[in-house]
């Protein structure tokens, strides 16, 4: 079959990577792609947020199955664009995409289904949501309603930090994310990550991770879009996991489809685990990225099955069967990331990287220029190794990373350090 990736980072990289394993796929397109990706299947440059012209493509080029890798597409209902052309699709409609593009729309499923999380207040108007602050105290965390890319949540440890966070907010800081704020209550314990496949009715979990979101070592320096990740995660233990599924996943799906918008793609869920109890952070209708990668390399070639499966409702007949062991990425970021860097710096020393289902150097934001691979992004590389141990895992990734040749880019020494 002839398949369409829509995306250009890391994530992409390492599905397109695994789908391309899968025996059923023919022809592989990426749209837009970047440089690695482009050493593994075909590039299109084409508007993926704009659905007409992503099902143009797909019917010019008899493309059976589209797998959506970001949320931006999602939120703007590319999914029901395509699916409306006929075209078979992984990823949520944009209704259901909803729990990921409004925070507030998430805590109000969550009501409804009775799904453990934060407690909230959600406000349109800055001098309300001052007072409920006052009233409440710090830490408390502040979150703009829509999508930021990953930059609306303030968790704030004081009062004068929240309370500046309400300025921002309605300052215009977060452009049209921030006219709306959800502010919550803080919730202490140990992250995770838990990814499930749904397809509207039928839940399959495929994989835990834990990520690190800070940009420097030891946790510190500002938050990004992950600096690592390592999968599976410790603290999702098979009775956590299953607490994670019938109270707040199995939950939330019943009530999307009662509302009359199935959800049907990856659930990503947030946790916040403290005494044994998983509350909900929030919810991503994606893949994440990186922990994508971890996933791919612990699934290989079987997820372009639980995809198809997923998007055709058969979900009750297929099993995910995962190597018993572990895997580990490191995000290599352009240095000043994730503020402003340079793009067009010169990478070496990855025509020398081992490549096979234990090692890959997946590319996130890469471009090739005159036969050079040049960084093109913030995040440029995620370096993912496999192995029977995370200790295995994390001491092969990292001989990868030191073999790469990038003045220009810089990564975490610490990723996994939880764990290990
Ligand atoms: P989000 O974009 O919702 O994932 O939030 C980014 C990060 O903020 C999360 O990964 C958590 O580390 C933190 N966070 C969000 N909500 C809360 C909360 N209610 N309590 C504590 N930490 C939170
Ligand atoms: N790594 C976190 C995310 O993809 O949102």
């Amino acid at each position: 079959m002839n398949i369409l990736i829509l995306g250009s980072g890391g994530r992409e990289h390492s599905l397109a990577w695994a789908v391309k394993q899968n025996p059923k796929c023919d022809r592989l397109i990426v749209a837009p792609g970047n440089a690695g990706i482009a050493a593994i299947a075909d590039c299109a440059d084409i508007n993926i947020l704009d659905g007409g012209a992503v099902a143009t493509f797909a019917e010019e080029n008899a493309i059976d199955f589209v797998i959506i890798g970001p949320e931006a597409p999602l939120a703007a209902g590319v999914a029901d664009r395509l699916r409306a052309a006929g075209l078979s699709v992984f990823g949520p409609s944009q209704a259901a995409a909803q729990l990921e593009a409004s925070k507030s729309f998430t805590k109000a499923v969550c009501d409804a289904a009775g799904a453990p999380t934060a407690t909230y207040a959600h406000f349109t108007d800055a001098a309300a949501a001052r007072d409920y602050i006052r009233a409440k105290g710090a830490p408390i965390v502040v979150k703009a309603d829509g999508l930021a890319a990953g930059k609306g949540v303030i968790v704030a440890m004081t009062m004068a930090e929240a309370l500046a966070a309400i300025d921002d907010m309605f300052d215009g800081s977060f452009g049209a994310a921030g006219a709306e704020v959800v502010i919550e209550e803080f919730m202490e314990g140990e992250e995770a990550s838990f990814f499930v496949l749904c397809d509207g009715k039928t839940i399959l979990p495929v994989g835990t991770a834990q990520d690190h979101k800070r940009a420097f070592d030891g946790d510190t320096g500002p938050n990004t879009g992950g600096m690592g990740a390592y999968s599976p995660a410790p603290v999702m233990t098979d009775e956590i996991s299953q607490k994670a599924l019938d109270e707040i996943i199995r939950p939330t799906m019943a009530e999307m489809a009662k509302r009359g918008t199935p959800f049907q793609g990856v659930l990503f869920c947030g946790l916040m685990i403290q005494n044994g109890q998983p509350r909900l952070v929030e919810y991503n209708v994606r893949f994440g990225d990186p922990e994508c990668q971890c996933l791919m390399m612990r699934l290989g070639g079987q997820i372009l099955d639980l995809l198809l499966a997923c998007a055709e409702e058969r979900l009750d007949e297929v099993q995910a069967n995962w190597a018993d062991d572990h895997a580990l990425t490191i995000v290599v970021a352009a240095k000043g990331y994730p503020g402003p860097c340079a793009k067009g710096t010169v990478i070496t020393g990855l025509d020398i990287q081992p490549s096979d289902s234990f090692h890959m150097v997946f590319h996130a934001g890469t471009a090739e220029i005159d036969g050079q691979i040049t960084a093109n992004g913030g995040r440029v590389l995620n370096v993912t190794a496999r192995g029977g141990t995370l200790a295995e895992a994390h001491e092969k990734a990292y001989a990868m990373a030191q073999m790469i040749d990038w003045p220009d880019g810089f990564y975490r020494s610490d990723i996994g350090w939880r764990a290990l």
